[in-house]
């Protein structure tokens, strides 16, 4: 099994036997191996929490609604609210034979404060409280996801402050192309986490949507009350179709895909970082904290956090696909498949968690080599589009100036020498429209300055976009969850 924190949770070997709460139509007893196979204990655990909330609200509400007595509902919250403690406290005997976590519950509910405790299930199924334990929980990881990119928006913003005027090449097809200020190449990060976080929040708004109540599949003939039970637990809305409340896993799906998202953006700038951090490029170093050595060669310092996180984006697009994948198909409404939706998509959650966490850490360990971007950034060719750009501003057609610039090129590698050291005797033997400005315009703080344009690298563009982001995110201070 891959690593998650189920395992830190100790299951029970079969006990001589539970009996199930479905085992009234059964004459044999259940095969050993389908046990283990069926069971979903070993990780849905997890959700136990969610799963007590829920039935603390559907108790209060049968007891609201007469379908069970005040006292007896008050006797089940008591009851359940005992199971938490059990549980949080380790000392909850968890039993395979019982299937999944809403059974292990129910089963210890009986066994606690007796045939009452039977009454919890009225007017539920495992199919739509199971439903709503994965929509608690993806709610929970959602709010937390956002507040970690959130951090991590911040160490990106603190950085590009420290870096607004360092000025690096930009690259297209990992040439060279033009320059741009290093804090501009880190904002473009902000960007794509902050449409992440966008993503999240649309997606929680599908995800706050209160399942219960649906019964098996088609609704019940009791009296509830599920605008009392959306109340109690925080639902924005109530699902309209019961075969589609407990039969599709899209929320989950679109999460996941959210997730993935995220984690290819985390790939792309890790790759950055581990060629930033070659002896190749020199840009950044990043701190021994967050790199491991060799065991075999004494000088190596290896960017493994940043390639470790790169490798994690195809465990969660992995599960991406897994999840995908166990939907496709399935006629309606609730299918036993469905039990494998949760094994990716904790998985995913976990994974995007901790990536954005170390992450985050680790940019901020980053120390920035400006000499040395500053360098590459002199390129002798870096600026030749600004010498297009200059015979344009002379009124010449673009497509010819750059041909006059794909010659000047071509001359300067001739000459061995960059666009700068072309004499004007040489530019002008290549159009006459070029003039002794011509190397201002050519200079690397030209070419970064003049592109002013909404959304270009000019150091007055970066400046107005760092001060609104820094009041945006404020260094200090909890952020709020729904901004
Ligand atoms: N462990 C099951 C799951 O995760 C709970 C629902 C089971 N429902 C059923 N009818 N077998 O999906």
């Amino acid at each position: 099994m891959r690593q998650r924190k189920a395992k830190k949770r100790p299951v029970a070997k079969p006990a001589a036997t539970a009996k199930k709460p479905w085992g009234g139509r059964f004459t044999e007893a259940t095969n050993a191996l389908v046990e283990e196979f069926t069971a979903s204990i070993p990780y849905d655990w997890r959700l136990y929490a969610y799963d007590i909330a829920g039935s603390i609200a559907h108790a209060a509400m049968l007891g609201e609604t007469g379908i069970i007595s005040d006292r007896e509902a008050r006797k089940i919250i008591a009851g359940l609210k005992d199971i938490l403690k059990e549980i949080g406290a380790g000392r909850f005997p968890f039993r395979t034979e019982l299937e999944d976590i809403h059974m292990n519950i129910e089963h210890r509910l009986i066994r606690k404060i007796g045939p009452v405790g039977g009454k919890l299930h009225t007017a539920r199924s495992r199919n739509d409280q199971v439903a709503l334990d994965i929509r608690m929980y993806v709610r929970d990881e959602i709010l937390k996801l956002r507040e970690l990119l959130l951090g991590l928006e911040r160490t990106i913003v603190d950085l590009a402050v420290r870096e607004q005027d360092t000025v690096m090449p930009g690259y297209t097809h990992l040439q060279r192309a033009q320059p741009v200020l290093f804090g501009h190449h880190l904002l473009a990060y902000y960007e794509m986490f902050e449409r992440d976080r966008g993503r999240l929040l649309d997606c929680y708004r599908r995800v706050n949507i209160l399942p219960l109540g649906s019964g098996a599949l088609a609704g019940t003939v009791l009296p509830i009350d599920r605008k009392f039970v959306a109340n109690i637990l925080g639902f924005d809305g109530l699902s309209e179709n019961s075969l589609d409340a407990v039969s599709d896993r899209d929320f989950a799906v679109e999460f996941v895909a959210a997730c993935s998202q995220i984690m290819i953006h985390i790939s792309r700038m890790a790759e950055e970082l581990v060629l930033w951090s070659s002896a190749e490029f020199g840009f950044i170093t990043i701190a021994d904290a967050f790199t491991t050595g060799s065991s075999i060669m004494p000088q190596k310092k290896n960017p493994d956090v940043a390639e470790l996180s790169r490798g994690k984006t195809g465990r969660v697009v992995g599960s991406l696909m897994a999840l995908l994948t166990i939907l496709k198909g399935l006629p309606l409404a609730y299918n036993r498949d469905m039990q494998e939706d949760k094994e990716p998509l904790f998985d995913a959650a976990d994974t995007v968690s901790a990536t954005v966490e170390v992450v985050a850490a680790m940019l901020n360990s980053v120390t920035v080599h400006r000499g040395a971007m500053r360098h590459a950034a002199e390129d002798g060719f870096i600026t030749a589009t600004d010498l297009a750009d200059y015979l344009v501003r002379k009124g010449l057609p673009f497509r010819q100036a750059h041909e006059v610039v794909g010659r000047a090129v071509l001359r300067a590698i001739e000459l061995e020498c960059g666009l700068m050291d072309l004499s004007l005797a040489e530019y002008r033997k290549l159009s006459p429209l070029i003039r002794n400005d011509v190397y201002k315009a050519l200079s690397v703080e030209a070419s970064v300055g003049r592109r002013t344009s909404a959304g270009g690298t000019a150091p007055a563009n970066v400046r107005s976009r760092l001060a609104q982001l820094k009041k945006l995110l404020p260094s200090s201070g909890p952020a709020r969850a729904g901004r």
